[in-house]
């Protein structure tokens, strides 16, 4: 299959169909359209752990079905063993460290508990709804920015990692924001960073722009700064998994140094990401649990070896871009002055987690 030959991806990226959890298996896209069918904890526990549902928001909206399945599991109707399911839910929301949401949908499923497990699976639904309402709002607002930084002509846009549908319920945060901008006829090209070591942005971000149309060049991650410097950026766009209450952000090993690179070359740097993944106990980045992932996905490529047998490696899955390399924070709610030349004044970091 060509890069631009896509099958459609569904329109919601996870469902609950009888009594089981169903998404797309990311680990085999775009290659493999695998249907994965979750019926236990340990499955949704796997999937997360293994990346097949990925992306902040979907996890969190997986780990809050998860609850469903466990509640299911342990109730009969009248009475539900509410220490299985609460032991359930520390093994879902400890899948992965990183992103904010896992916990957070995790936590909020739980409040439904005492209601039986129609409840939690309401409420993960009412979720899953609220994540496509959320990210329509969000990325009509961040496109209004992008727009709004260079008026009139088509722009050339750099993203990181795989911020689309497939990362949410539906629509996607950064990359739903590219592709409202190509829907109003304003993207040039987007520069898709392969984004190592798991290339979630050559085999994910590259499929969906693909199937939406919008013209994109894959590069190697080491490219984007090169990019920049030859005046092929306007605009980085990228999402995040947790942000801290003085705006410091935690996405995909890489951000930083496009952050670092967007400020030397005066690019704008924006973040688009829901209200949600802000969490206001963490007063800066530095307090943010980064996940560090098995040394094979850097020392290894598909299974065939690409270091020395033996070989050490340093896999961190995230970094913290500092508050000052960022220009704006998107969420449903508002624009935030992320720190870096502050463009506008988009209230202060109380207000931002309000
Ligand atoms: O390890 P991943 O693929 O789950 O990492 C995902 C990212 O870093 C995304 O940028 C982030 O979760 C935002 S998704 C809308």
């Amino acid at each position: 299959m060509s890069a631009q030959q896509h099958a459609a991806v569904p329109a919601v990226s996870l469902s609950w169909e009888d009594g089981a959890i169903v998404t797309l298996d990311q680990r085999a896209l775009p290659f493999e359209h695998r249907r994965l069918r979750m019926t236990e904890v340990d499955h949704v526990v796997d999937a997360i752990a293994t990346l097949a549902v990925r992306g902040a928001p979907a996890i969190g909206l997986a780990g809050a079905l998860g609850v469903a399945l466990s509640a299911y599991a342990h109730g009969d109707g009248d009475t539900l063993d509410e220490a299985k399911v609460r032991a359930d839910a520390e093994r879902l929301a400890a899948a992965r460290p990183t992103a904010v949401n896992l916990a957070w949908g995790v936590g909020r499923a739980l409040t439904r508990l005492h209601e039986g497990a129609d409840a939690v699976l309401a409420e993960g639904l009412d979720m899953l709804a609220e994540d496509v309402a959320v990210n329509t709002a969000m990325v009509r607002r961040a496109a209004d920015l992008v727009e709004s930084l260079a008026p009139g002509r088509p722009l050339r846009l750099l993203t990181h990692c795989n911020t689309g549908r497939l990362a949410t319920a539906a629509v996607g945060t950064a990359l739903g924001t590219i592709i409202e901008l190509a829907r109003r006829g304003r993207v040039a090209d987007v520069l898709v960073d392969e984004t190592r070591p798991l290339l979630q942005g050559a085999r994910l971000t590259a499929w969906e722009l693909g199937e939406a149309d919008v013209p994109y060049r894959v590069c190697v991650d080491s490219a984007a700064a090169a990019a920049m410097s030859q005046g092929l950026v306007d605009c980085v766009l990228v999402g995040a998994d947790r942000i801290a209450a003085n705006g410091d952000t935690a996405n995909k090993v890489g951000t930083y140094g496009l952050a670092v690179a967007a400020a030397r070359h005066g690019i704008p740097f924006i973040v688009v990401a829901p209200a949600s993944t802000w969490d206001a106990r963490l007063a800066h980045g530095s307090q943010i649990v980064i996940e560090e992932r098995s040394p094979l996905e850097v020392v290894e490529f598909a299974g065939v070896p690409t270091a020395p047998e033996g070989a050490a490696a340093f896999n961190p899955a995230f970094d913290v871009t500092p508050h000052e390399l960022i220009n704006a924070v998107v969420t449903e709610k508002a624009v935030f002055d992320g720190g870096r030349a502050a463009q506008r004044s988009c209230g202060t970091p109380a207000e931002r987690i309000a």
